[in-house]
């Protein structure tokens, strides 16, 4: 695959940016279909799927079938908290996953999970690509990302420890935040950052401007009351307006 196919989930995502992914964790599955249909003209593009082990995470959620079987124009973001990712990426490309976040701490080859990812081909269209993203819990250093810039196009930091929505936010990653953009600004190509977990109205508007592209937020948005309000409330928030 040629290196312009694969930056093109780079180039699209970095149009959109600054921008929110919506996490569907904390969401009313029964009002789900609704939900994302009416998201889908706020001007949030992105959907946030938490595909949990019991392993790496105490929590169990779901895997490719659930991806699969979200039939929405949104795109779709699936961060992976599994141990061992290497030999499961393949069944979520085939669900359709167009981001594909696997932990530094999830295995002993990220390495080698990354760039497997890259010789993988977007299942919805081709020529999508698939954004390969790097996600580091809180207590994992920055420099854990050296080494995998180049396998990369998307660092995401995790402000909650993984496991559970509606966690709050981690003070200590605002300044984390600040260093790794830097750090990507220095990389020599476009390389994307984005935050997740404790991303609440109150605190969102701290984000803006601060050079994150993506932000990922879920009970703020499916709080029971009205997620398509919520969503467009966030992204404006986050652009500052
Ligand atoms: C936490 C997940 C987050 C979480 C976000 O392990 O990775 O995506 O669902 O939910 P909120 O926005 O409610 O913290
Ligand atoms: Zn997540």
């Amino acid at each position: 695959m040629t290196a312009a196919l694969r930056a093109d989930p780079v180039a699209r995502l970095a149009t959109l940016a600054p921008t929110i992914s919506v996490g569907i964790l904390t969401a009313d599955l029964m009002a789900l279909g609704a939900d994302l249909a009416r998201i889908d003209g706020t001007g949030v593009e992105i959907l946030h799927v938490d595909v949990m082990d019991g392993c790496f995470t105490p929590m169990l959620t779901v895997g490719a079938p659930v991806v699969k079987a979200l039939r929405t124009p949104l795109l779709k973001d699936v961060h992976l908290m599994i141990r061992d990712p290497l030999d499961k990426l393949a069944d979520f490309v085939a669900a359709g996953a167009d981001i594909v976040t696997v932990h530094a701490e999830s295995c002993d080859h990220v390495h080698r999970v990354l760039q497997q990812l890259g010789t993988m081909q977007n299942a919805n269209d081709p020529a999508r690509g698939i954004a390969r993203g790097l996600a580091l819990n809180p207590g994992t250093p920055l420099e854990a990302m050296e080494p995998l810039l180049d396998e990369v196009d998307l660092v995401l930091l995790l402000a909650v420890n993984p496991g559970w929505g509606g966690q709050r936010f981690i003070p200590a990653t605002m300044g984390r935040l600040e260093r790794a953009r830097r750090r990507l600004e220095a990389a020599g190509r476009r390389i994307l950052l984005g935050v997740d977990g404790g991303i609440t109205r109150e605190n969102v508007r701290q984000l803006a401007g601060t050079g994150v592209d993506l932000v990922v937020t879920g009970s703020a948005v499916f709080d029971g009351k009205a997620p398509a309000d919520n969503a467009r409330y966030m992204l404006a928030a986050l652009r500052g307006s």
